[in-house]
Protein backbone atom coordinates (compact mmCIF):
# COMPACT_ATOMS: atom_id res chain seq x y z
CA UNK A 1 0.00 0.00 0.00
CA UNK A 2 2.97 2.47 1.03
CA UNK A 3 4.74 1.83 -2.43
CA UNK A 4 1.03 1.75 -4.66
CA UNK A 5 0.92 5.57 -3.08
CA UNK A 6 4.23 6.14 -5.12
CA UNK A 7 2.42 5.32 -8.62
CA UNK A 8 0.25 7.46 -10.41
CA UNK A 9 -3.32 7.16 -11.05
CA UNK A 10 -3.70 4.82 -13.63
CA UNK A 11 -5.65 1.23 -13.29
CA UNK A 12 -3.93 -1.17 -10.79
CA UNK A 13 -3.91 -4.80 -11.54
CA UNK A 14 -3.14 -7.49 -8.82
CA UNK A 15 -1.88 -10.75 -10.20
CA UNK A 16 -3.09 -13.86 -8.55
CA UNK A 17 -5.62 -11.74 -5.86
CA UNK A 18 -6.63 -14.46 -3.73
CA UNK A 19 -9.24 -13.90 -1.19
CA UNK A 20 -9.14 -10.15 -1.65
CA UNK A 21 -6.75 -9.68 0.95
CA UNK A 22 -5.01 -7.02 -1.13
CA UNK A 23 -7.35 -6.01 -3.98
CA UNK A 24 -10.18 -4.90 -1.75
CA UNK A 25 -8.27 -2.85 0.71
CA UNK A 26 -6.21 -0.85 -2.38
CA UNK A 27 -10.01 -0.14 -4.27
CA UNK A 28 -11.16 1.25 -0.64
CA UNK A 29 -8.26 3.34 -0.59
CA UNK A 30 -8.22 4.39 -4.46
CA UNK A 31 -11.70 5.06 -4.94
CA UNK A 32 -11.06 6.69 -7.92
CA UNK A 33 -8.66 4.52 -9.70
CA UNK A 34 -9.85 0.62 -11.60
CA UNK A 35 -8.36 -2.01 -9.65
CA UNK A 36 -8.36 -5.40 -11.26
CA UNK A 37 -7.50 -8.94 -9.79
CA UNK A 38 -6.90 -12.38 -11.86
CA UNK A 39 -7.65 -15.39 -9.56
CA UNK A 40 -7.34 -18.53 -10.97
CA UNK A 41 -8.88 -20.83 -7.94
CA UNK A 42 -12.75 -20.99 -7.23
CA UNK A 43 -13.60 -20.32 -3.79
CA UNK A 44 -10.83 -17.37 -3.33
CA UNK A 45 -12.23 -15.48 -6.58
CA UNK A 46 -15.82 -16.30 -5.47
CA UNK A 47 -15.42 -14.62 -2.10
CA UNK A 48 -13.72 -11.94 -3.30
CA UNK A 49 -16.43 -11.30 -5.68
CA UNK A 50 -19.03 -11.37 -2.65
CA UNK A 51 -16.88 -8.58 -0.52
CA UNK A 52 -16.59 -6.28 -4.04
CA UNK A 53 -20.63 -6.89 -3.67
CA UNK A 54 -21.33 -6.43 -0.08
CA UNK A 55 -18.72 -3.46 0.04
CA UNK A 56 -19.99 -2.11 -3.22
CA UNK A 57 -16.66 -1.10 -4.38
CA UNK A 58 -17.51 -0.08 -7.81
CA UNK A 59 -14.20 0.36 -8.84
CA UNK A 60 -12.87 -3.29 -8.91
CA UNK A 61 -13.19 -6.05 -10.95
CA UNK A 62 -12.01 -10.07 -10.34
CA UNK A 63 -11.89 -12.21 -13.23
CA UNK A 64 -11.56 -15.48 -12.71
CA UNK A 65 -8.73 -16.14 -15.25
CA UNK A 66 -5.32 -16.94 -15.80
CA UNK A 67 -2.96 -13.80 -15.74
CA UNK A 68 -0.23 -14.59 -18.06
CA UNK A 69 -3.28 -14.37 -20.58
CA UNK A 70 -4.45 -10.75 -19.13
CA UNK A 71 -4.80 -7.64 -21.60
CA UNK A 72 -2.33 -5.15 -20.12
CA UNK A 73 -2.89 -2.32 -22.47
CA UNK A 74 -5.48 -0.71 -19.75
CA UNK A 75 -2.47 -1.57 -16.77
CA UNK A 76 -0.37 1.03 -15.22
CA UNK A 77 0.49 -0.40 -11.81
CA UNK A 78 0.95 -4.24 -11.51
CA UNK A 79 1.08 -5.88 -7.98
CA UNK A 80 2.06 -9.30 -7.65
CA UNK A 81 2.06 -11.97 -4.44
CA UNK A 82 3.84 -15.13 -5.90
CA UNK A 83 6.83 -17.18 -6.85
CA UNK A 84 9.71 -17.30 -8.36
CA UNK A 85 8.65 -19.00 -11.57
CA UNK A 86 6.03 -16.92 -11.80
CA UNK A 87 8.06 -13.67 -11.67
CA UNK A 88 9.94 -15.20 -14.45
CA UNK A 89 7.28 -15.94 -17.00
CA UNK A 90 6.10 -11.83 -15.79
CA UNK A 91 9.12 -10.91 -16.58
CA UNK A 92 9.20 -11.93 -20.22
CA UNK A 93 5.61 -11.10 -20.73
CA UNK A 94 6.72 -7.88 -19.54
CA UNK A 95 9.76 -7.78 -22.12
CA UNK A 96 7.80 -9.15 -25.26
CA UNK A 97 3.77 -7.45 -25.23
CA UNK A 98 3.34 -3.52 -25.73
CA UNK A 99 1.82 -2.37 -22.91
CA UNK A 100 1.60 0.95 -20.53
CA UNK A 101 2.61 -0.99 -17.28
CA UNK A 102 4.56 1.94 -15.03
CA UNK A 103 5.54 -0.02 -12.10
CA UNK A 104 4.91 -2.94 -10.91
CA UNK A 105 5.39 -3.93 -6.82
CA UNK A 106 6.06 -7.49 -5.82
CA UNK A 107 5.83 -9.10 -2.38
CA UNK A 108 8.43 -11.15 -1.19
CA UNK A 109 9.85 -12.24 -4.51
CA UNK A 110 12.36 -10.00 -7.46
CA UNK A 111 11.37 -9.42 -10.63
CA UNK A 112 14.46 -11.31 -12.65
CA UNK A 113 16.97 -9.11 -14.48
CA UNK A 114 14.92 -6.17 -13.38
CA UNK A 115 16.62 -3.32 -11.10
CA UNK A 116 14.17 -2.04 -8.62
CA UNK A 117 14.08 1.55 -7.96
CA UNK A 118 13.03 0.84 -4.19
CA UNK A 119 13.03 -1.56 -1.30
CA UNK A 120 10.79 -1.67 2.17
CA UNK A 121 10.69 -4.42 4.53
CA UNK A 122 7.35 -5.50 5.70
CA UNK A 123 6.98 -5.71 9.53
CA UNK A 124 6.90 -9.30 9.94
CA UNK A 125 9.09 -12.22 11.23
CA UNK A 126 10.78 -12.77 7.93
CA UNK A 127 11.43 -8.51 7.79
CA UNK A 128 9.68 -9.32 4.05
CA UNK A 129 11.32 -7.15 0.73
CA UNK A 130 8.45 -5.41 -1.00
CA UNK A 131 9.95 -4.25 -4.15
CA UNK A 132 9.26 -1.38 -6.53
CA UNK A 133 10.00 -1.41 -10.22
CA UNK A 134 9.40 1.29 -12.66
CA UNK A 135 8.66 -0.72 -15.68
CA UNK A 136 7.85 2.31 -18.34
CA UNK A 137 11.86 2.63 -19.68
CA UNK A 138 12.98 -0.54 -20.13
CA UNK A 139 15.87 0.61 -21.47
CA UNK A 140 17.15 2.28 -18.05
CA UNK A 141 15.92 -0.66 -15.68
CA UNK A 142 17.43 -3.86 -17.53
CA UNK A 143 20.56 -5.66 -17.12
CA UNK A 144 21.76 -7.50 -20.16
C1 LIG B 1 0.29 -16.06 -2.49
S1 LIG B 1 -1.36 -15.86 -3.13
C2 LIG B 1 -1.52 -14.08 -3.05
C3 LIG B 1 -2.94 -13.63 -2.79
C4 LIG B 1 -3.12 -12.11 -2.62
N1 LIG B 1 -2.67 -11.37 -3.80
C5 LIG B 1 -2.43 -11.59 -1.39
O1 LIG B 1 -1.56 -10.73 -1.51
O2 LIG B 1 -2.78 -12.02 -0.29
C6 LIG B 1 -1.13 -16.19 -4.90
C7 LIG B 1 -2.42 -16.38 -5.65
O3 LIG B 1 -2.13 -16.43 -7.04
C8 LIG B 1 -3.05 -17.33 -7.65
N2 LIG B 1 -2.48 -17.71 -8.96
C9 LIG B 1 -1.33 -18.42 -9.18
N3 LIG B 1 -1.11 -18.54 -10.51
C10 LIG B 1 -2.13 -17.89 -11.13
C11 LIG B 1 -2.44 -17.65 -12.50
N4 LIG B 1 -1.66 -18.10 -13.50
N5 LIG B 1 -3.55 -16.91 -12.79
C12 LIG B 1 -4.34 -16.44 -11.79
N6 LIG B 1 -4.10 -16.64 -10.47
C13 LIG B 1 -3.01 -17.36 -10.14
C14 LIG B 1 -3.17 -18.47 -6.65
O4 LIG B 1 -4.36 -19.20 -6.83
C15 LIG B 1 -3.13 -17.69 -5.33
O5 LIG B 1 -4.43 -17.38 -4.89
Amino acid sequence: MQLADETDSGTIIDFGSGWGNLVIPIAKRYPHRQIIGYELSYLPWLTSRLLKQLLGLKNLTVHRQDFYQADLSSASVLVCYLFPQAMQKISDKLRLEQSNVNFLISNNFALPSWQPIKTIQVDDFYKSPVYLYKISNKSENEYI
